[in-house]
């Protein structure tokens, strides 16, 4: 038996929700096909998109190391399995690229061992293998990655996590400057202490935001879309953050931010031809000051 499973790039944090909001967007993402062995154990037979990047070696891949937890939870270890991951996003993007593999990886698994129980059982594996990337197992890549659409991790222990709704017609611009963040380097720098009044403008926005995605009110979510924790250190990692803001706020999107831990930014939109444009012209800044990028757009 064989199975092919895409898992979808996500946005985590959401700029406002660090470690506690995440959402899919419908592409980029990565494609793990997955088929059963005679001889027990996870084997990875390829890897393609990666630049020879990612490791071979089982023990030293996310998504054997989580498929490993997964089949131990369940006591087969006496299963066999190869592993074929094909990358189709750029790798140490902030755009859960090791979550997708990895979230790919567990559900084919899942599919393969017949199990029917909900997908949101596979998290904590998932997460393991986030700990394992970067060392922390936030689960706001892998949540949304796995369940789609937005997703608020309301706690970690225990684990709780409930999907979001949002307004139809949502549009999200996405650009990956090409430059590296490793998200384990990107969590070191943030402070660790924080004063009660940005915390309570830090809740507030959070607070705005939800209800804005309840209100189906994309003015109220826009400008709850604002960082005072953690985007003013980040954004000293990625290029012209605060002048690509100011391009995408004047063509006209509701929100700007970091996607993830970076280097990627996103914007959100009430419609294609915004979306197209800011990513357009972001793009053609980033060409004018030397440095690569790549672009999508997507419905959320
Ligand atoms: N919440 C995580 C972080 C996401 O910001 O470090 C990593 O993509």
């Amino acid at each position: 038996a064989s199975i092919a499973v895409f898992a979808p790039a996500t946005v985590a944090n959401v700029v406002c929700g660090f470690d506690v909001l995440g959402f899919a967007v419908n592409e980029p993402g990565d494609e793990v096909v997955m088929r059963m062995t005679n001889t027990p154990g996870i084997t990875i037979s390829k890897i393609t998109g990666d630049n020879g990047r990612l490791p071979l070696n089982p023990l030293k891949n996310t998504v054997s190391v989580s498929v490993q937890h997964y089949l131990n939870s369940i006591d087969r270890t006496d299963v066999g399995v190869d592993i074929e991951l094909h990358k189709k996003m750029p790798i140490g993007s902030g755009l859960g690229s090791s979550s997708a593999s990895t979230v790919a990886g567990l559900f084919a698994i899942k599919t393969l061992m017949g199990d029917e129980t909900d997908s949101s059982t596979l998290l904590p594996f998932a997460m393991k293998g986030e700990e394992m990337a970067c060392g922390h197992g936030h689960a706001d890549n892998v949540a949304p990655a796995l369940m789609g659409g937005f997703v608020l991790i309301r706690s970690y222990e225990p684990l709780d996590v409930v999907r979001l709704p949002h307004p139809p017609g949502l549009w999200c611009a996405i650009v990956f400057p090409d430059v590296d963040v490793p998200t384990r380097e990107a969590r070191q720098i943030i402070r660790n202490k924080i004063n009660m009044k940005d915390a309570v403008t830090q809740w507030g926005n959070i607070a705005g935001l939800v209800s804005g995605l309840f209100m189906q009110d994309i003015d109220l979510i826009g400008r709850s879309m604002q960082d005072v924790l953690v985007e003013p250190v980040r954004s000293m990692l990625i290029p012209d953050f605060y002048y690509m803001r100011e391009m995408a706020m004047e063509l006209g999107a509701v929100s700007f931010g970091i996607s993830g831990s970076g280097p990627s930014v996103f914007a959100f939109t009430k419609n294609e031809q915004t979306a197209r444009r800011v990513t357009a012209k972001l793009q053609q800044h980033l060409t004018k000051i030397g440095i690569g990028s790549y672009t999508y757009v997507s419905t959320i």
